[in-house]
């Protein structure tokens, strides 16, 4: 080793370690409430951080490109079928480095550029990669979209198969980013019989709900199902994609040398350790908690007079209406933001405000419910979120605000608060 490989980080480079340390301790002060967020454990963290970063190991196991793969093949075999058992999928590809990444490779393993596909609409809730236009999806194939009826806010299946039947996609995909309700598996299954084409589901923000059974699954419904890993699944920032054994062969094909190289072993590592953990008999328990949270948080909402879309929620967030008391998301996220309390803007269906300055934000359990907190505290996150809109413009409350959550925060530790 030469004299610098053995320093530590704090030594080798204190500007990198700072900012690592500042971010340590933002995540333990603040209440992280972006609904696609979550905290992994330390277990995860150490598999991320670990030597595998140095392995290159193209190919799959068994089948490299690369030799010294004999452990990288462990830990892909270990992610492969923790996979499989959590959701009972026939097969798991573990590579994909991103969500986006994952829903590449799944479109082109049963899609051709041109063809045509059949996405909820971004505005509604749905993500860039189902068919936005500035997304590889939106410039790849053709896009079709199916909305959220206006009066209930909730998905209109009977516009989707309409959609269906006109636009004839090659591929229906389900999923959302922003969508507080459960979905029907089965009617979009019967959909996409009737025009012949392939079922998706990303089930990216819901995957660790689904895992721990507070949440129907798509896998017996669907040829594909994709996900990342980080939200509710809480593992590291990643893709996994689960299908049919007969979709194996061409999803792993399209996935490398498809879309991407070799492997992040450390990363797959991770997401080994990861899905160990969703196995075990007490993720379900912080499944069913996320659950309650949120629906704890959107009863405290609503009593304080805020309306959210679709009336509540069924899953891990809530979309919150702030417009209707004449606050715009943009001012909303920035007030919370002061206090403390990280949240993102959001459209709400059938916005009439622009996404940089939308009708409403959104709000996710997955993280504060990692951290131990429950109802009772959801109710006291609801009373600071009210008091932070109303004192929006007055940076000295908003700054008592920010006090007193980081003595709740100072409560559920994070990481030890671990300083270099
Ligand atoms: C439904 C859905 N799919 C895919 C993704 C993309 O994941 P990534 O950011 O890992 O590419 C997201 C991310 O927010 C998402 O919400």
């Amino acid at each position: 080793m030469t004299d610098r490989m053995s320093l530590t980080l704090a030594q080798a480079d204190p500007e990198v370690a700072a900012a690592i340390d500042h971010e340590t301790l933002r995540q333990h002060e603040g209440l992280e409430m972006i609904a696609s967020e979550n905290f992994v454990s330390e277990a995860v963290l150490e598999a991320a951080g670990s030597t595998f970063t140095n392995k290159y190991a193209e190919g799959y196991p068994g089948r490299r490109y690369y030799g010294g793969c004999e452990y990288a093949d462990v830990v892909e075999n270990l992610a492969r079928d923790r996979a499989k058992q959590i959701f009972g999928a026939e097969h798991a590809n573990v590579q994909p480095h991103s969500g986006s990444q994952a829903n590449a490779s799944a479109y082109a393993a049963i899609i051709k550029p041109g063809d045509t596909i059949l996405g909820l609409d971004l505005a509604h809730g749905g993500h860039l990669t189902h068919g936005h236009k500035l997304s590889f999806s939106g410039k790849l194939y053709k896009t079709s979209f199916y909305h959220l009826r206006k009066d209930t806010e909730t998905l209109d299946y009977d516009e989707m198969e309409a959609v269906a039947l006109a636009e004839k996609p090659k591929m229906i995909i389900g999923g959302a980013s922003a969508y507080p309700r459960l979905w029907d598996f089965e009617r979009m299954r019967a959909i996409a019989d009737k025009v012949g084409a392939y079922f998706v589901f990303d089930m990216a923000h819901i995957a660790g709900l689904v895992a721990g059974g507070v949440h129907p699954s798509p896998v017996p419904y669907t040829d594909i199902t994709t996900t990342t890993t980080h939200k509710t699944l809480r593992g590291p920032r990643a893709g996994l994609i689960l299908s049919k054994q007969s979709l194996a062969a061409a999803i792993d094909k399209s996935v490398f040398p498809g879309q991407q190289g070799g492997p992040l072993v450390h990363i797959v590592a991770a997401k080994a350790v990861a899905f160990g953990e969703a196995l075990a008999p007490s993720f379900k328990d912080y499944a069913k908690q996320i659950v309650a949270n949120a629906k704890a948080l959107a009863e405290a909402l609503q009593a304080a007079g805020y309306r959210l879309v679709s009336g509540g929620t069924d899953n891990h967030l809530v979309l919150v209406d702030v417009f209707q008391k004449g606050i715009f998301g943009s001012e909303a996220e920035e007030a919370l933001g002061k206090a403390g309390i990280t949240v993102n803007k959001n459209a709400i269906p059938w916005d009439t405000n622009p996404p940089l300055k939308p009708s409403g934000v959104r709000l996710g359990t997955p993280a504060l419910t990692t951290r131990g907190m429950k109802e009772a505290e959801m109710k006291q996150v609801a009373a600071w979120i009210d008091r932070a809109l109303v004192a929006r413009g007055d940076d000295a409350a908003l700054a008592k605000i920010r006090g007193e959550v980081a003595e709740l925060a100072e409560k559920f530790p994070l990481y030890g608060w671990r300083r270099h």
